[in-house]
């Protein structure tokens, strides 16, 4: 199964590039290494994301393969995501600032964190996508087990981690990761999705 195969698909073929041809790719190459000038970028990315208020409340574990904290990280995640996540040449673990700190001082819009991480983590993909890289995000790991492993602090939450690489060969993999690449991707229809009027009848 090729990238090429994954994406796009119907629907997606007229949107931007970068949108078009994404998809969580479970193969990644693990000889491939991302450098310090992509890594910035990936980040300076997720930076510039606009947020509630200019509060940007989001901060990111920079997890390079074969890094001390690369090697905190692995061991807590799922036995599903085991297999291809250490594969990755990065993995960002993505975290939202939920509340103020014991000085008090935080964003004034909490309530939007994840929603603006979310969209930070969206920058970050796109820009992985435009460079050419391509990334999976993944919600299975000890979330806790890595907050303390981290010294993250309590009024900041660990949400997902965004693993980023070049796509790998199939061949290369356990036969059950390769299966990862062939499941269908599905979407919910645009009917089901936006509405017109009043809430449930389908815009267009
Ligand atoms: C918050 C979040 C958590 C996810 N957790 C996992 C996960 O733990 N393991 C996994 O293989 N994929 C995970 N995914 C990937 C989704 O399954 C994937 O994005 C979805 O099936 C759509 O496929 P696509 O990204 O190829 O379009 C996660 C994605 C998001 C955004």
């Amino acid at each position: 199964m090729t990238a090429a195969k994954r994406a796009p698909q119907p629907g997606a073929e007229d949107l931007t590039e970068h949108l078009r041809d994404r998809w969580s790719v479970s193969v990644f190459d693990a000889d491939h290494e991302i450098s310090e000038t992509e890594t910035r970028l990936l980040l300076e990315a997720a930076r510039w994301a606009p947020s509630a208020g200019n509060s940007q409340p989001w901060s990111f574990l920079v997890l390079p393969r074969g890094s001390a904290g690369h090697e905190t990280f692995v061991p807590h995640l799922s036995r599903g995501n085991s297999g291809w996540v250490p594969r990755a040449s990065i993995v960002f673990v993505a975290v939202a600032q939920v509340g103020p700190g014991p000085d008090g001082k935080g964003p004034k819009w909490t309530g939007y964190s994840y929603y603006d991480l979310g969209q930070a983590a969206a920058h970050l993909t796109v820009q992985a996508a435009s460079l050419g890289l391509s990334s999976h995000q993944f919600a299975g790991f000890d979330h806790d087990a890595v907050a303390a492993a981290f010294g993250v602090p309590d009024w900041w939450k660990v949400m997902t981690g965004i693993a980023v690489g070049r796509h790998g060969d199939p061949a290369q993999v356990d036969p059950r990761d390769a299966e990862r690449e062939e499941r269908e991707r599905v979407r919910r229809p645009l009917a089901e999705v936006a509405y017109a009027d009043k809430w449930g009848t389908p815009w267009a």
